[in-house]
């Protein structure tokens, strides 16, 4: 009796097949792709992570498996076994194996498909609900499977640097206590302790500080992360850091290592030679010329402030409203382009910049002669207009677009990001241009106007840096100490952040004093923290990247969902699963929870 294909073990891949293995009797396992009835015979493509290979059934051959061969549709798994035959003058150039076939003696299906939701198909125009409720077929489109095998490489390299660089991988709990890293938790109900709760942890922060206090002197974790924050386009309610922590470390250790595992990275997965030093520039300097604190370094366009040239008044209620009120009036420079925005494209950059809460955008067209075509051209002196050209570098046809706020904050935020959308417009960005950045020289503080106190702008166990550490005698104002802190920024994407940290006790009460955290709260949040510093601490500091957001710059996607297998939609739900879900009274029961039924 023969033995059945399910039981034998296959031969090759999809993807393994060449001309030189013609000749070859081979087994092959995997799915129908496609399926092409050319009368007489039927070719398929069968298809498994490694690729495509193409399989002819003869009819004249298959005798009695006739009617299962014409009944096979696409998504069924097969086995076929036959001979590996060159495709002569038919080679198809597009996929490795295109130079032979299969010519199939025998063939078994392991497993049918019902009818499906949506083509498993690379140009699928399926809506992404749908996908995402069948993930796993979703999963199955060589574009998704792409990704994901450029995210496992990506964690191999990474693990592999850290190791040769005497790394540890240490892993720290998943039920742990809340960790200050500014979003809100996720809780866990313990049904042990009916009334208490675990935190999901929103970073290993607290854990590694402490290995750092036990000798570990190098640390790192492939770690899940939770927060419960707003979710967008870069952002997951669970994702994944390469997070990393080292004893006795300068900035420049740090800068160091990390630029290397960049450069292997970038080497290893898209064949791209990373130029070191990466650049750096401070906080102040990046909020100052690309409004944002993730400064998007591929192109120049910067926010050149204005306001220091309009203090005394000019008559056009914007500006002198927005500097009456503290604020700042800047503006940026698209350089000719006057022409080439209509009415029409500058009213929806009206409404694009009024989405991060400006109130509106003055907009200025660069005639021949030098003077500006705008609505509040009259109110501007010779002079000042001049003098306005002249910091704007503009010159004919110049479209120049404006901020105006009392709120600094809002003319930054939305002219970077105006910045950015039209340099996409204007065709300003290339593919496949990596521009890194550090950016340094935080703000320790930030002040919150919710809660009308300062919360720690990285978080509370930053170290300030050391020329700044005397504003604590000094007693006055903390809201410009700098920390030492440093995020690493891609393409306008913050893809790591860090600091090193306070490993003095002294110091960490002073920093807990200026975010009015007290002594009973600290030692509720991070006792244990505080007890290890005191026992002994080396000075250290570290850094954790966005797994996700790497690999979705270095698989050239915009959304972190096609990187990640299982993601959950922007209300951070799973439709696969449908978790969240609710539970039955016993479970609840249990864990001495009472819902609150809302009237
Ligand atoms: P931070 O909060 O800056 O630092 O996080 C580090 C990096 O994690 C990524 N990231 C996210 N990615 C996807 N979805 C999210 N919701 C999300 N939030 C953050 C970003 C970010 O740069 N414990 C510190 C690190 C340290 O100080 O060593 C921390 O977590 O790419």
């Amino acid at each position: 009796m023969t033995t059945s294909l399910e039981l034998m073990e296959r031969t090759h891949t999809c993807g393994e097949l060449r001309g030189t293995d013609e000749g070859k009797t081979v087994l092959l396992k995997g799915w129908v792709d496609s399926w092409r009835d050319h009368g007489g015979c039927l070719f398929i493509d069968l298809r498994d992570r490694y690729g495509l290979t193409q399989a002819i059934f003869n009819y004249a051959e298959l005798g009695q498996t006739l009617d299962a061969a014409s009944s096979l549709r696409n998504e069924f798994v097969l086995a076929v076994e036959g001979k590996v035959v060159s495709r002569g003058e038919n080679i198809n150039k597009n996929i490795p194996t295109g130079e032979i076939e299969i010519s199939v003696s025998r063939f078994e299906v392991l497993s049918p498909c019902k009818v499906l939701p949506f083509e498993v198909d690379d140009d699928t125009n399926a809506h992404e609900e749908l996908r995402l409720k069948h993930r796993y077929l979703d999963l199955r489109r060589p574009v998704v499977q792409k990704n994901l095998i450029l995210r496992h490489r990506l964690m191999q390299l990474a693990r592999n640097y850290l190791s040769e660089h005497d790394f540890m991988e240490i892993e720290t709990p998943m039920l742990t206590k809340s960790t200050p890293e500014g979003a809100r938790d996720y809780l866990v109900p313990s049904r042990v302790h009916g009334g208490s709760f675990y935190a999901l942890p929103q970073s290993p922060q607290l854990f590694k500080q402490l290995l750092m206090v036990s000798g570990y002197d190098r640390y790192f974790q492939i770690a899940r992360c939770f927060r419960d924050e707003d979710l967008r386009y870069d952002r997951q309610p669970e994702f994944t850091q390469i997070d990393l922590e080292m004893s006795f470390p300068t900035e420049e250790t740090i800068y160091g290592l990390m630029e290397g595992m960049m450069v292997l990275l970038w080497k290893e997965l898209l064949g791209i030679e990373l130029q070191t030093p990466f650049p750096r520039m401070t906080y102040a300097e990046a909020l100052d010329k690309y409004g944002r604190d993730a400064p998007d370094t591929r192109f120049e366009m910067f926010l050149t402030d204005l306001t220091d040239l309009l203090k005394d008044g000019c008559g056009f209620g914007v500006f002198d409203g927005a500097i009456e009120g503290g604020g700042l009036v800047k503006a940026i420079n698209v350089k000719g382009k006057a022409k080439e925005y209509s009415r029409k494209m500058i009213d929806q950059l009206t409404d694009y910049v009024k989405t991060f809460g400006a109130k509106g955008m003055a907009f200025a067209k660069v005639k021949d002669d030098g003077t500006w075509q705008a609505g509040f051209a009259k109110f501007l002196s010779e002079d000042l207009m001049k003098a306005l050209s002249e910091r704007l570098g503009a010159e004919a046809d110049d479209l120049l677009l404006f901020g105006a706020d009392p709120k600094a904050s809002i003319v930054n935020e939305s002219l970077g990001r105006l910045r950015i959308r039209v340099a996409e417009e204007i065709g300003l960005i290339q593919p496949k241009q990596y521009s890194f950045t550090w950016v340094t020289h935080f703000p320790m503080f930030e002040y919150d106007e919710e809660e009308e106190r300062y919360v720690a702008l990285h978080h509370p166990f930053t170290m300030p840096r050391p020329e700044e550490l005397h504003k604590f005698e000094d007693g006055g104002d903390l809201s410009d100490m700098l920390a030492n802190a440093y995020d690493l920024v891609l393409n306008g994407q913050e893809v790591g952040g860090g600091s090193l940290r306070i490993h003095r006790e002294e110091i960490q009460k002073k920093v807990f004093h200026a975010l009015k955290i007290g002594e009973d709260e600290a030692r509720a949040k991070f006792g244990f923290l505080l007890d290890a510093l005191g026992y002994g601490a080396p000075p250290h500091g570290g850094l954790a990247f966005g797994l996700d957001r790497l690999t979705m710059i270095l698989a050239g996607t915009s959304s972190i969902r096609d990187v990640i297998a299982f993601p959950k939609t922007t209300r951070a739900s799973c439709l696969m699963s449908e978790a969240p879900s609710e539970v039955d009274d016993k479970q609840l029961q249990e864990l001495s929870i009472a819902l609150r039924k809302e009237t």
